[in-house]
């Protein structure tokens, strides 16, 4: 049979990675497709040491692979949001089936390029997008296919997780390791992508719109990174039972459909608690099957080209079927049906459990009068504890809740943070249970 000639856009860790594996596992690969697929051209800006390239038609311009009609698919692994966005719909207009690794340019761009490509009939596929290597694009939008999605949670940036692992682990500092996974090859070209939020938000939201069949929505997307993060904070977590986890989480409610990122208490004796280093895990709960988590290495050149050479299968699979027939790009066909119309929910409409930690002048009648704040406010105290004093007077007061709406919390907090005998502004970091009714 035919064969599908790929050509690769970027050699760098994951362009790299996906060139190997496809050299190195070609027989097994065209077996499983049913054709070779064959690497016919890499546009790259300087040699991949690890990859020899020697024998493949090589260029510096990654718009020559857009327009060469010789390439049936082109995989872009160039990363970022504009030259990515230009090439990949110079592709899709010369007819080119698109694989992609760029969550960014998905979550931002993909309405206008999933339109396009439609337009076009061709496939744009991105499981490589979402969590390296672990194949859930492909299990939420096919294998989950039965199942009303009521929410998904997961850790979605591996170099987040490496970051808050070792310095808990090895009590390193924050920059130490974030140097290590750079030279690691899983974090981003901005770092802040991954240690503020932006990276995993870009994953939450493709994920949601594939879980509740909705437009893509990065602006609505609640973003908070782990850079406030105190190993103070690790340490009282910790006590009660906790661990700090940088969490990306969409929930359906009746109001509409939440999502947001953010640092959260996860109970120690819940699997998320045990996803260490660059591993990601993302659990997904279907009306019919219930919770299920996928797990597996979320960066890295290799386990994130084993996603993008899955989508070069389904492709070489796909080429010949009709368009309409194929697995819609975002799950569901008749975006414009369905729950389209619910909103995302702005964050003062989410509802969570909180760990609040405050400095208060150790003085009779403190406790009581942050108590009163919380009840005022219809918020129930679920622990409270009160530490040896640390400066002079101010002693540490950590306090858990049970669930509230955020508005009702932000409230709570306006109003602790203006007692004269409450020093400084009070932490919070949300709880989460990922239990069934989450
Ligand atoms: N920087 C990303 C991460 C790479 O650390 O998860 C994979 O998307």
């Amino acid at each position: 049979m035919k064969s599908v000639r790929v050509g690769i856009c970027g050699l760098g860790t994951v362009g790299g990675g996906t060139f190997n594996v496809l050299m190195r596992n070609a027989d097994d690969i065209a077996r499983r497709a049913g054709r070779p697929i064959v690497i016919e051209q890499v546009a790259m800006r300087r040699e991949n040491p690890h990859c020899d390239t020697t024998g493949v038609k090589t260029t510096s311009d990654v718009f020559d692979v857009a327009r060469n009609p010789d390439i049936d698919v082109l995989v872009e692994l160039i990363g970022g949001y504009e030259v990515a966005r230009e090439l990949v719909l110079t592709a899709i207009e010369n007819g080119k089936h698109v694989v992609t690794a760029n969550k960014a340019l998905i979550a931002v761009h993909g309405n206008e390029i999933f339109q396009a490509a439609h337009e076009k009939g061709v496939i744009v596929a991105f499981e490589a997008a979402v969590a390296g290597g672990i194949p859930v694009i492909k299990s939420l939008r096919e294998g989950l296919g039965a199942n009303r999605i009521e929410w998904l949670a997961g850790i979605i940036n591996g170099t987040g997780n490496y970051i808050l692992t070792h310095m808990r682990d090895e009590g390193r500092t924050f920059e130490d390791v974030l140097a290590e996974a750079q030279a690691l090859g899983y974090a981003e070209a901005d770092p802040t992508f991954d240690v503020e939020g932006i990276d995993a938000a870009h994953k939450l939201t493709i994920l949601a719109s594939i879980a509740y069949g909705v437009p893509l929505q990065f602006d609505k997307a609640y973003t908070e990174g782990i850079s406030r993060i105190t190993f103070d904070d690790v340490e009282q977590a910790d006590n009660l039972g906790y661990v700090i986890k940088h969490l990306g989480i969409s929930k359906r409610t009746e109001a509409g459909f939440e999502l947001r990122v953010h640092p959260a208490l996860v109970p120690k004796e819940c699997l998320m608690a045990s996803v260490n280093g660059v591993k990601n895990a993302i659990e997904v709960m279907g009306d019919a099957v219930g919770p299920t988590l996928y797990y597996g290495a979320g960066a890295g050149a290799e386990p994130t080209a084993s996603a993008v050479v899955a989508d070069l299968l389904d492709v070489a699979r796909d080429i010949s079927t009709e368009h309409n027939y194929r697995v819609p790009y975002l799950a569901f066909s008749g975006i414009g049906d369905g729950d389209n119309d619910l909103p995302i929910l702005p964050m003062e409409e989410i509802t969570t459990a909180y760990y609040l930690r405050l400095l208060a002048v150790d003085r009779p009648g403190v406790l009581a009068r942050v108590a009163t704040i919380l009840s005022e406010q219809g918020i129930s105290i679920e622990a409270i504890m009160q530490k040896e004093a640390i400066e002079g007077e101010l002693v540490p007061i950590i306090l858990l809740t049970h669930r509230t709406r955020e508005k009702h919390m932000n409230e709570v907090i306006r109003q602790l943070e203006s007692l004269a005998d409450i020093a400084g502004s009070v932490t919070r970091i949300r709880v989460e249970t990922l239990d069934e009714d989450a």
